[in-house]
């Protein structure tokens, strides 16, 4: 028997694909009644991840496990996990409700689920048609309702808001949170922050296939920092001035100073009484964006991490959350393969389940 509680565990998780180290040693905790955002630029490892929390791909090292048992060991899995997988496909000659209905009837539920959930994402309108004429967002709807038949506890879900329109997103936003608000537990992954940032409350950050931060979204604002940079004709006189107002600041190699915290106008102040002329002043304010790029282009770029590599405090970066919540950063990965579109892979339909990969790793068939 599972335990009942909703929660996602993943434990030492890793994967390669031959020589491709898809995920490295991966460890978090899905909590219920929040929703979590699993973010991650492509290629870093987030299908993959959920792939083996689905249990549509063995691990080559750890476990994942849902309400405390391998997805694999759960009974009738679509009423425990409703998940949406990249890249989802129906049979193009059948309606939407037909869908749905093939699917209840796998699972065990009722016919009139199909209407409930199609009215649920919004779909209700196009019950009698045809998938094959929906819209790449309409898909995505239908997806979700596909996912939604179970009534599941946890909802798993690759890169949702995908083809979806700007309203689309708000929907989706609002929907997941009230999806959590009732005590369901929430796993959607993105390669967009910015997407996610009003969704979620919980993020796990990957790169590389590593964890690079876990922690709440509320805690990685605050490492958001303001910063002011400015070229004085006196910078000592100018640095012991902002020093006595208690000010932390940095001298950059282009000679110009860097108060931290600050904001122009406050240092333009405190020069003026302190009688040092400015030359060039710069308000420097780093946003989430700014944030997740730092965190995760080490990937990209195959340089060092953009605070200079693992500190004393293993690896936080220096405008990191207060009490950490950073793992240390990934180090550089060669051979790592540009991303591969994944197989069709919706989930929601016990019928569906424990597809195993090829020797390839891949699952193989369609959806
Ligand atoms: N079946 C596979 N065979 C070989 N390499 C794969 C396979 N699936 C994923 N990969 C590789 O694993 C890495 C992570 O991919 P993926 O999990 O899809 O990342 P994301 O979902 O974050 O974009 C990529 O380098 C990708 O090319
Ligand atoms: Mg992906």
């Amino acid at each position: 028997m599972h335990d009942g509680s909703g929660r996602i565990l993943v434990q030492g998780l890793s994967k390669n694909f031959g020589p491709i180290d898809a995920v490295r040693n991966l460890h978090f905790t899905v909590e219920p009644g929040s929703v979590t955002g699993f973010l991650g630029p492509n290629g870093s490892g987030k299908t993959t991840t959920l792939r083996m929390i689905l249990g549509l791909i063995a691990p080559s090292a750890g476990v994942a496990t849902i309400n405390g048992l391998p997805f694999a060991q759960l009974s009738n899995p679509g009423t425990v996990v409703g998940a949406v997988l990249e890249a989802q496909s129906f049979h193009p000659g059948r309606t939407a409700r037909n869908h749905l209905r093939s699917y209840a009837a796998a699972m065990d539920v009722p016919d009139q689920q199909a209407d409930q959930v199609l009215e649920l994402v919004g779909l209700g309108s196009a019950a009698t048609r045809k998938t094959g004429g929906f819209s790449l967002g309409m898909r995505q709807r239908l997806a979700l309702a596909t996912a939604l038949l179970g009534d599941p506890q946890v909802l798993v879900l690759d890169e949702p808001s995908n083809g979806l329109d700007p309203e689309g997103i708000a929907w989706l936003r609002g929907f997941l949170k009230s999806f959590a608000a009732t005590g369901r537990t929430v796993l959607v992954s993105s390669h967009l922050l910015r997407e996610m940032e009003h969704t979620v409350d919980h993020v796990v950050i990957v790169s590389q296939g590593q964890c690079v931060y876990n922690g709440d979204l509320g805690q990685l604002r605050s490492a958001q920092r303001s910063r002011v940079l400015v070229r004085a004709a006196d910078p000592g006189k100018l640095v012991t001035a902002l020093q006595h107002s208690g000010f932390v600041v940095e001298h950059l190699p282009d000679g110009r100073l860097a108060v931290l915290d600050s904001d122009s106008r406050t240092v333009a102040d405190l020069a003026l009484q302190a009688g040092v002329a400015l030359y060039d002043m710069q308000d420097e304010h780093v946003d989430l964006e700014q944030l997740f790029f730092q965190l995760t282009n080490g990937q990209y770029t195959g340089g060092a991490a953009p605070w200079g590599g693992p500190g004393p405090a293993g690896g936080a970066p220096p405008w990191g959350p207060p009490g950490g919540g950073f793992a240390p950063p990934a180090p550089q990965q060669t051979g790592q393969q540009p991303h591969q579109p994944q197989d069709a892979a919706l989930w929601g339909a016990p019928q569906q389940g424990h597809r195993r990969e090829n020797e390839n790793g891949d699952s193989g068939g369609k959806a």
